[in-house]
């Protein structure tokens, strides 16, 4: 793979070498892969508000309510993103006492998918909660509900103990590591030493900054990362992406990793060669969860060896993920194809 320069080409090139029929035959090809889904769950919120000003007697924004939706997010999104591509599915996930939102996970998660919850004492289930200028969609600020105090003897070991058991009957382990503390460094451990294939993503975020590095993993078959977590990962702010890379190479033994850089596409990082490709939406709706989209579905196409064509399959996934509401939807094989086929028909453009 080389670097991508000329997008329209690189399209023409995509086309010739991955036919959409090619394409499929690739989507029907993961329908057996046994998965399992490890990681936070999280409930994201959105309330729509209209601003009304300035409050009279503080200097903040009042605002009028609207209306709110939840998401299914964090781990349920991965688990949907996937159900859609295989048969059999199990997520494995934790819920806090302090609330019953297990119902609410249930119906936003699709049929296919076998829950295993675990349930963490005083704490809630986590919600991150937007408030929202519903007229131009922007964000306000957030408020997060979580419990990230490190789990209970007694709870860690029995996630362990089912770990143990189940691991070895899954040929892919998914693994969306947010931080919120359901994947403890035991936890890690295990996971490296049974999974047969383990694909990971470790996210940074306001509620778990400097603590949450993709370093804490040792030999992950494939990794994804945003440009941010890759720079925190090699305590590196300045260096491009290729520099940056060189050193996770160095530093550790990932061998296959995307880099997802938001407008900017993806660069794909497999066996000391790099391939990058530009991302296609212009106008976003809202990129919350588009890196975890991106991350859900590349994963089955590192499992199949499918390197080829990732950094391309990446930049679909993020413009289907980024024309909608964070988690509202998720992709499928369907969007997928109709979404390169619109590509390949010149309907839509690279940025
Ligand atoms: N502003 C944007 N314009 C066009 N495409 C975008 C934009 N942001 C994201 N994307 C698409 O989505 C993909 C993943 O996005 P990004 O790099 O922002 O992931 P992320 O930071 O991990 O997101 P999250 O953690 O919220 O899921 C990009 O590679 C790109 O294809
Ligand atoms: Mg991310």
């Amino acid at each position: 793979m080389d670097s991508v320069k000329d997008s329209a080409k690189a399209v023409e090139e995509m086309k010739l070498q991955y036919p959409p029929e090619k394409i499929r035959q690739m989507l029907d090809s993961f329908r057996n892969i046994k998965t399992m889904v490890i990681g936070d769950a999280i409930i994201d919120e959105y309330y729509f508000t209209v601003p009304k000003g300035r409050a009279t007697k503080d200097p903040i924004l009042s605002v009028d309510y609207v209306s709110h939706e939840a998401y299914a997010g964090g781990a349920l999104a991965i688990a949907n993103h996937l159900s859609n591509f295989v048969n059999e599915l199990v997520l494995v996930t934790m819920v806090g006492d302090l609330d019953d939102r297990r119902s609410f996970i249930a119906d936003a998660l699709n049929k296919n998918i076998t829950t295993r919850f675990f349930v963490k004492k005083d704490a809630p289930t986590t919600v991150k909660r937007r408030y929202l200028n519903s007229l131009r969609n922007e964000k306000l600020f957030k408020v997060e509900y979580l419990n990230d105090l490190p789990l209970s003897k007694e709870l860690e070991d029995s996630i362990l103990a089912f770990l143990e058991q189940e691991l070895p009957k899954y040929d892919l382990v998914v693994v969306g590591d947010f931080g919120h503390s359901i994947i403890t460094e035991r936890i890690i451990r295990l996971l490296e030493e049974k999974s047969r294939h383990l694909s990971i993503n470790v996210q940074s975020n306001s509620a778990n900054l400097g603590f949450n590095f993709v370093t804490k993993y040792s030999s992950p078959a494939f990794v994804t990362m945003d440009i941010q977590e890759l720079q925190y990962a090699v305590s590196d702010k300045f260096s491009r992406v290729p520099a940056l890379a060189e050193k996770l190479y160095g530093r550790t033994h990932f061998r296959k990793f995307l880099v997802t850089m938001g407008k900017d596409g993806a660069g794909y990082f497999c066996a000391g060669r790099q391939a990058f490709f530009p991302a296609f939406v212009t106008r976003p709706q809202d990129t919350v969860g588009a890196g975890d989209a991106v991350f859900s579905v590349t994963s089955l196409f590192a499992f199949c060896g499918f390197d080829g064509i990732i950094p391309f399959i990446a930049n679909c996934v993020g413009g289907i993920a980024v024309s909608y509401m964070g988690n509202k939807e998720y992709v499928t094989k369907d969007k997928l194809l109709d979404f390169v086929g619109q590509i390949y028909g010149g309907k839509v453009k690279t940025r």
